[in-house]
């Protein structure tokens, strides 16, 4: 049965919750797995330097311009478009957000299928069970990846399920603490290591030679990916957050997060990068680059894990990989309430039936893609690559000159006052209606035409 779509739609409990259910959508595999290996294979510190200098001038500006929108029309993306002008494009740029949200989602819940899955390689690995471990390792068998990617869609959906404070919030509030803590423990016992010194010389001295167009196309497209920017996730989570609360101070808290959680396991990741080198595991692919992507964290960590051997071996094993499926899962529900936000407010569905909807139709892309694993790349491409610095252009340019930078100011006002004539004010708004869609279209036309 139908109900209105407000009765539906729920509010966060506390600000500490909002903020942690928001950090806990830009936490992620982005950060944990994505950002050390761009970081690894573009020169560490000076990837590094570039990533907060595009986060800061780019990133914050957007989240603060999503919330915005969110929390002021108390709607998913389309709805706040449609409720802010009355011109028709708008709302299909929300659309877009909701799509790129779905085929995110579609491939995400893959790639965190396999985190989970291995937890119980490392469990097999350790149990002397290499058949077993051998086969859950291979990504190339189909019904491995459908099935964890299932398990995967499970929870989030069970997550969407219990609504904003009592599932999201809930959720995130206990396992983003667990996730700083198992980051930490495993950061402090890798830096301490014989031979990790070499891993953070890279990771931590700048050399600034390094610096190319490439790079910062690298480090903007990461800020972007890894903030949750540019799809409407914001905006969803701002639709649920009080008038009382500071929109400008949450998206700081957010940013600063989400920087320092992937500047932490770059700490993690570059000596252990190493340390797997020291025993004689290969670090590098055919042509002397770092191997990235997939190879860095489920082949030599796991080599590096089994070389230590015993309790210890196992025990980093399982934190590692049970982090990132933490990461990966407060990530994922931040991808299927968009679109669920969308069919509960615009079609008027209950929150259940909504979101075990959308999660079951996203799943029958998730099977397709576990079948074929090469469409990751594609997706990845169209939908995060370009998608996602699309959005965030389009929105930048809905609030720089149709809603404009004062509507949004006056709601940024509730919760903060004295920013009404504040130089932040002046300074955002100039950042939103020229520097950061200049930088954007500068980006996109690289990467489209490059
Ligand atoms: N920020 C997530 C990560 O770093 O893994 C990925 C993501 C989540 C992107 C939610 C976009 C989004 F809306």
């Amino acid at each position: 049965m139908a109900t209105s779509p407000t009765e539906n739609r729920g509010t966060w409990n506390s600000k500490f919750g909002f903020i942690l259910a928001a950090a806990g959508s830009a936490v992620g595999l982005g950060n944990i797995w994505r950002f050390p290996t761009e970081a690894a294979s573009n020169g560490g510190a000076a990837f590094l330097i570039i990533y907060i200098i595009c986060v800061a001038l780019i990133g914050l500006p957007v989240m603060i311009a999503e919330l915005s929108i969110g929390r002021s029309t108390q709607k998913n993306p389309v709805g706040a478009f449609r409720a802010l002008s009355n011109n028709k494009f708008f709302p299909l740029v929300g659309f877009w957000g909701v799509l790129c949200g779905v085929m995110i989602l579609s491939f995400y819940t893959i790639i965190a299928g396999w985190t989970f899955s291995h937890v119980f390689v490392e469990i097999f690995t350790f149990m002397g069970m290499d058949g077993a471990a051998g086969l859950l390792a291979d990504f190339g068998n189909g019904y491995i990846n459908a099935i964890f990617a299932i398990l995967f869609m499970g929870l989030t959906i069970l997550i969407i399920r219990g609504g904003v404070s009592e599932g999201i919030e809930r959720a995130t509030k206990l396992m983003m603490p667990l996730l700083v803590l198992i980051l930490v423990i495993m950061t402090s016992y890798v830096i301490f290591q014989p031979g990790a010194t070499e891993g953070l010389e890279v990771y931590l001295k700048p050399d600034f030679s390094m610096i190319t167009g490439e790079l910062v196309l690298a480090a903007l497209g990461q800020a972007f990916f890894s903030l949750s920017l540019g799809m409407g996730a914001l905006i969803t989570y701002g639709s649920y957050l009080s008038k009382k609360e500071n929109i400008v101070e949450a998206a700081s808290f957010v940013t600063l997060a989400d920087v320092g959680i992937a500047f932490l396991a770059g700490l993690l990741i570059m000596p252990t990068i190493f340390l797997a080198q020291a025993q004689g595991v290969e670090i590098y692919d055919g042509s002397g680059n770092f191997l990235a992507g997939p190879a860095l964290i489920f082949q030599i960590l796991p080599e590096l894990f089994a070389q230590m051997g015993g309790f210890l071996g196992l025990t980093l094993g399982v934190s590692f990989f049970f982090l990132l499926s933490l990461a990966a899962l407060t990530s994922t529900i931040s991808l299927l309430e968009v679109p669920t936000s969308y069919i509960i407010d615009e079609h008027g569905i209950r929150r259940k039936k909504a979101a075990l909807y959308v999660g079951l139709s996203v799943l029958v892309i998730s099977i397709i893609i576990s079948f074929n694993t090469g469409l990751i790349d594609v997706v990845d491409y169209v939908f995060s690559v370009i998608g996602l610095p699309l959005g965030g252009l389009l929105i930048c340019i809905f609030i720089g000159y149709f809603w404009k930078t004062k509507s949004a100011v006056d709601e940024m006002k509730h919760g903060f006052k004295d920013i009404r004539d504040s130089w932040f004010t002046s300074l955002w708004s100039i950042f939103i209606k020229f520097v950061c869609p200049i930088i954007i279209i500068i980006i996109l036309a690289q990467s489209l035409f490059g």
